[in-house]
């Protein structure tokens, strides 16, 4: 299929994070952290959190794919496939194992600098993440993730520390990870992974929402104070959010759907809002107001969120959503799952989720039309079963279609809609485990591992038809699809 050439400084590559692949869970001083304490799960079975590490419970992100000792061999098979830049995350509990120590891990330090000296070996530009679902275990536990505001001072603590170390190897970075699946706050995996929040037994759906905004907003603070100390540290860094985009359709053209379909997605843009406009939007602020959620937000708290806007926009896309006022009016609008309708016109992965290319093209308009920042697509792709020959070959033209069809709709984007894109960082590009499911056997990769569901396998890595594929379209600069 023929594309669009994308501009010659385009970002191609792919996109993980830390605790889906390294494995190593307690090696070098590393701490646990909330994703260490997540069981295996299914497409039907949600994983369990657990409180702190527990006999005889399998926990996959413990050894992962062992990229921790593995790094060298998966930088090599990226750059083949013609990667120009890698996104990952820093495992925080590498840094700081319990998360409120002064000092940080400089064991856990040194395995970022050889894996970001092994990037740069073939001119792969590190693109980091500093929480991506991996806050400390002992901040969740002991202080109530970030429903508490000691947690700003050691999430900035952190980033400080990230920003020092690596100023001259890292020059693209972003704070929270899809920090707006928060708006789900009735959702506790969610609710965990976003913002270190386990919710007790008996507590009422308002009263988790009342913690989200909180948290939300400490998280807020937390991300514009670092975006301040990254610039006096080098002024050359670009500092992004990093939002789960999905552009929001109503079922039918009912004025009720259409309006409910415009408060999901204020509910949803709130945080990207906040990010890049450094204040709240109105809608948020007068629902918080309505509902007497009463966050502690101080004069200081303002200035500091107009300091530290960010310098673009990332996000992922999945899917798009589409809502019905069937269940749930406008203005009753609290828990967005209520929402949800099935889209009739889309297919849908064997974990559900609802495959709409368009939706991406969509996604960057909106995002264009919203904001006016560069974009950056940091993760976007399908999981599915992957079937491997008896010759150890995988024929995955399913993903290459999903893929295709999105880079299509994303060139288009940039051609002929003058959206501002910096890349394209495909979610796994390398087999990991699901973060939804603690699963192997959902793959994105185009480098297939040698591990399954059970934890079976010797973890060797081979090539799937998609790498070949992908390695050509990187190689044209999107011309061949
Ligand atoms: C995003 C996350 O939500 O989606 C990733 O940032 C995650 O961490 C990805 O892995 C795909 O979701 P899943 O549940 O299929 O792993």
């Amino acid at each position: 299929m023929q594309g669009y050439k994308m501009p010659n400084e385009f970002l191609w590559g792919g996109a993980v994070a830390a605790h889906q692949l390294e494995g190593a869970w307690n090696e070098d001083g590393k701490g646990m952290s909330v994703a260490d304490v997540m069981t295996v799960g299914s497409a039907e079975k949600p994983r369990e959190i657990t409180d702190g590490v527990l006999p005889g419970k399998n926990y996959p992100n413990h050894s992962a794919i062992d990229f921790y000792h593995h790094y060298k061999e998966d930088i090599k098979l990226f750059a083949e496939m013609g990667f120009k830049a890698f996104r990952t995350s820093i495992a925080w509990t590498r840094i700081f194992p319990n998360g409120d120590e002064l000092e940080p891990n400089e064991k856990g330090l040194e395995f970022y600098d050889k894996l970001f000296d092994e990037c740069h070996k073939y001119g792969i530009e590190p693109v980091v993440t500093l929480s991506h679902f991996e806050i400390p275990f002992h901040i969740v536990k002991e202080y109530g993730g970030f429903t508490n505001r000691k947690t700003i001072d050691f999430f900035v603590r952190f980033a400080k520390v990230c920003f020092d170390r690596y100023k001259d190897k890292v020059k693209y970075w972003m704070t929270f990870n899809e920090i707006d699946n928060q708006s789900s706050f009735d959702n506790d995996f969610l609710m965990a992974t976003n913002s270190g929040i386990l919710f007790t037994p008996g507590m009422t759906d308002r009263e988790k929402e009342a913690a989200m905004y909180q948290a939300a907003h400490y998280e807020f603070v937390a991300s514009a104070l670092a975006v301040k100390e990254g610039r006096k540290i080098n002024p050359n860094f670009q500092i992004g959010c990093m939002i789960n985009y999905s552009p929001v359709r109503p079922l039918t053209p009912s004025s009720d759907d259409v309006l409910l379909a415009d408060k999901f997605e204020q509910r949803r843009d709130f945080f990207s809002d906040v990010q890049v406009n450094g204040e709240y939007p109105k809608e948020v602020e007068a629902y918080i107001e309505r509902n007497g959620f009463r966050p502690d937000i101080t004069e200081e708290d303002k200035i500091v969120l107009k300091e530290g806007t960010v310098d673009y926009v990332g996000f992922s896309y999945y899917q798009s959503t589409t809502v019905s006022s069937e269940k749930v009016k406008p203005d009753e609008l609290s828990e967005l799952s209520e929402a949800i309708a099935k889209n009739p016109t889309l297919e849908r992965s064997a974990w559900g989720w609802e495959i709409d290319p368009e939706g991406l093209r969509i996604s960057l308009n909106h995002l264009t039309d919203r904001y006016h920042k560069p974009l950056f697509i940091v993760e976007n792709g399908l999981g599915a079963y992957d079937k491997v020959e008896d010759d150890g070959s995988v024929h995955d033209e399913y993903r290459i279609d999903y893929l295709r069809s999105h880079i299509a709709q994303m060139e288009k984007a940039v051609a002929l809609d003058g959206v501002d894109l910096m890349g394209y960082l495909p979610w796994g590009p390398i087999d990991l485990v699901s973060a939804g499911t603690g699963q192997m056997d959902k793959r994105y990769g185009f480098i297939y591992v040698n591990k399954n569901d059970a934890g079976e396998g010797d973890l060797s890595r081979s090539k799937k038809d998609s790498f070949y594929w992908y390695k050509k379209v990187i190689a044209s600069n999107g011309e061949d699809l």
